[in-house]
């Protein structure tokens, strides 16, 4: 059995993430994979409860180290107990932010630094990193107007939201893992097919 494929689709709020997750797990699935399809914070029983302290707008005080350890917690029970025997089993894994996500809110947005959260990350999951990362790019203005709860993170500033845009694309820049941005603006139906069309030049490279 050979190992499986690990997908990552990163971006700011209202990018559309979900549905494109959904979507390319649906065409994954056509294809004859087993596709587990995923997202951060969460994932697991354990993650899933750690996503609910990091998002619940009750809580006013929480230290922005204390945010970044807990997203980092809840990777590494996702990563070990989830994503690695998915893979290892030779599953496709999509999964609905993972580390970048880490690097451009709590490393460059919360000002933690970007290298110091992607090594607790990288610590945390043991180096388990994506094959292919799809970036959707959207302004926040644009993002925000399909934004839908209220959320501890959502109900950050208008500033800290449009950093984490900036954040991506200088990730997404930089980065020297493949990857795609996608100007996720456009309709749907043309994200989807760009998404297609990126997935499947990773196969046939595979
Ligand atoms: P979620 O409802 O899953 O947001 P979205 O639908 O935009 O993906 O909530 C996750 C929130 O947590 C979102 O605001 C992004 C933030 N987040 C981080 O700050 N760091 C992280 O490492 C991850 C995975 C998410």
């Amino acid at each position: 059995m050979t190992y499986g494929l690990f997908i990552a689709i990163e971006g700011g709020e209202g990018a559309g993430k979900s549905t494109h997750s959904k979507r390319l797990a649906e065409y994954l699935e056509s294809l004859g994979h087993e596709v587990v399809l995923t997202r951060e914070p969460g994932g697991t029983p354990t993650a899933e409860k750690i996503r609910n302290i990091l998002l619940d707008p009750s809580i006013t005080d929480m230290p922005d180290y204390t945010e970044a350890l807990l997203f980092a917690a809840s990777r590494a029970d996702h990563a070990a107990n989830l994503i690695r025997p998915a893979l290892e089993r030779g599953a496709t894994v999509i999964c609905d932010r993972y580390i970048d996500s880490s690097v451009a809110y709590q490393g460059a947005s919360r000002g933690l630094g970007v290298e110091k959260i992607r090594e607790l990350s990288l610590w945390a999951t043991g180096n388990l990193i994506p094959d292919f990362t799809i970036y959707l790019d959207v302004p926040h203005e644009a993002g925000e107007q399909r934004m839908e709860g209220t959320d501890r993170m959502e109900i950050q500033s208008r500033d800290f939201h449009e950093s984490v845009h900036q954040a991506f694309r200088d990730i997404a820049a930089a980065s020297p893992h493949p990857n795609i941005v996608i100007d996720a603006t456009v309709p749907k139906d043309e994200v989807a097919t760009q998404v297609r069309n990126a997935i499947d030049g990773v196969l046939a490279s595979r």
